[in-house]
């Protein structure tokens, strides 16, 4: 029997327990449907709807049942609609007539929504420590690269040297951000909707205020019907995991790019390349193919949630249900990302003769020359052209650029230095600059914002390790 069946008279068809049962993947959610239970039957007890006999009954039933969930050993029956009836049908199995007075003065509706935002702000605080782990792995790169040097890239051409620190902490201060905006989400979501009930409220005298202060929310509902008719904290989590996702694809293409023959800049190791089940030489980068690639999914899922609450009218619809997919999803395939691209980050190698090499082509001191004429005081757009002019014959007459530079009236043998290999990235002297001063600095500046956001991701672990 569901626990429903008391309205209608004939059981339900197979075929509607099909499409409506979401136990096969809401059973994620059974450790907060715990805590939220915990929580109502104190609360119950606090509003003299149990005695302390039948509150303690049930605390020990759900105990007991959190006990078989941890140990696998609860049975599912096929009647079990989602997580929530299941544990309510089998409390009710222990505590006997106790476990006949669980649901009261609640609903489902309050009940998924409760456990939704406590699974959302534990699982993402879970996620931001993952990024700040893969964070901590580029840091150490970046502060092993030392004054290592590469080509800049825009439009994929090589545009002017970087130190490959820089390059490296570009992603980093990507993922801070990423982190910033999951823990935004996790403040959002810390709104206690438990005691809206199925959309109105209660003639009970429940205390929302307090039950939310009981499993650690930051605060109750202010309105019942919003409490259990919104997910935007869903479409949130999912759309920062997307975002975090588009910057771990970034770097999954670098990786992909710079293993490449042509590129040459990174070998993988070993344990973090794939072979080819036909082609005896190949060692590719699956997992930087599925870091680029997994992004399309995380985004899909934004999509789907945000299509699913787009013109529901107030308040449940069971429409709802289709947004618990999509994030379990997300939140499981961004932590596969993050943890296997920290391992690859962690052992790759970087082949910085190679770098170097590509980065000490003579054009790429072009604006250095550029800039050198207007600290003479030649207005920048006729040093511009100046430039590029020496540039373009240096390539359709193959003289080395260094010549023509010499043998320019305006330049000579003074500016030559500007072409020594490895020159170009000590001149990237501005702040945030690619150069070694800014650099050094930006290694420091980035290391204080790791150690405030740990104390923030450790605050919020404290958090979302339950209530009171
Ligand atoms: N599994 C449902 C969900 O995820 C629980 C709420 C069901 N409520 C209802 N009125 N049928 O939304």
């Amino acid at each position: 029997m569901t626990l429903w069946q008391g309205r209608l008279g004939e059981g339900p068809a197979p075929e509607l327990m099909a499409i409506s049962e979401s136990v096969s993947f809401d059973r994620r959610l059974a450790m907060d449907d715990l805590a939220g239970s915990r929580a109502h039957v104190r609360g119950l007890e606090r509003a003299g709807m149990l005695d302390g006999q039948e509150a303690a009954i049930l605390l020990a039933a759900l105990e007991h049942v959190g006990e078989e969930l941890a140990g696998d050993q609860f049975l599912f029956r096929p009647t079990d609609e989602d997580i929530h009836t299941a544990i309510e049908r089998r409390v009710t199995e222990i505590a006997g007539e106790a476990g006949a007075k669980l649901h009261t003065g609640r609903s489902r509706n309050d009940q998924v929504a409760t456990d939704l935002r406590l699974w959302c702000k534990r699982e993402l605080v879970g996620v931001a420590r993952l990024v700040l782990q893969l964070q901590q792995a580029l840091l150490e790169r970046a502060e092993g690269a030392e004054d290592a040097y590469l080509p800049g890239y825009t439009h994929l051409q090589r545009a002017q040297p970087v130190l490959l620190a820089h390059h490296l902490l570009a992603h980093g201060w990507a993922l801070a951000r990423d982190v910033e905006r999951l823990l935004d989400a996790v403040a959002r979501a810390d709104v206690c909707p438990l005691g809206a009930g199925a959309l109105a409220g209660s003639s009970l005298p429940l205390d929302p205020e307090w039950v939310a202060a009981e499993l650690g929310f930051a605060s109750r509902f202010e309105n019942s019907l919003d409490a259990v008719s919104d997910r935007d904290f869903v479409a949130e989590a999912v759309f920062a995991l997307s975002l975090l996702g588009v910057h771990l694809s970034r770097v999954g293409e670098e990786v992909a790019l710079w293993s490449s023959e042509e590129f040459g800049f990174l070998h993988l190791d070993d344990a973090w390349a794939t072979g080819s089940s036909m082609l005896p030489q190949k060692k590719n980068p699956d997992v930087a193919e599925l870091a680029r690639g997994k992004a399309g999914r995380l985004i899909g899922h934004t999509g789907a949630v945000l299509t699913v609450l787009k013109g529901l009218p107030l308040s449940y619809n069971r429409d709802l249900q289709e947004c618990t997919e999509p994030l379990f999803d997300a939140v499981s395939q961004v932590r596969r990302v993050l943890v296997a691209l920290t391992g690859l980050i962690s052992t790759a190698t970087f082949d910085l003769p190679r770098m170097q090499e590509a980065a000490d082509g003579q054009a790429a001191a072009a604006v250095d020359l550029a800039e050198w004429l207007v600290e003479r005081g030649m207005p920048f757009r006729q040093a511009h052209s100046t430039v590029a002019a020496l540039v373009r014959d240096s390539l359709q007459r193959h003289v080395p650029l260094a010549e023509l530079v010499e043998a320019h009236p305006a330049l000579g043998s003074e500016a030559l230095p500007l072409l020594e290999p490895g020159v170009a990235v000590t001149r990237r002297s501005t702040p945030g600059g690619a150069g070694p001063g800014p650099v050094a600095e930006q290694l420091a500046r980035f290391r204080k914002r790791l150690d405030l956001e740990a104390d923030r991701v450790r605050s919020g672990e404290r958090a979302g390790a339950g209530g009171r």
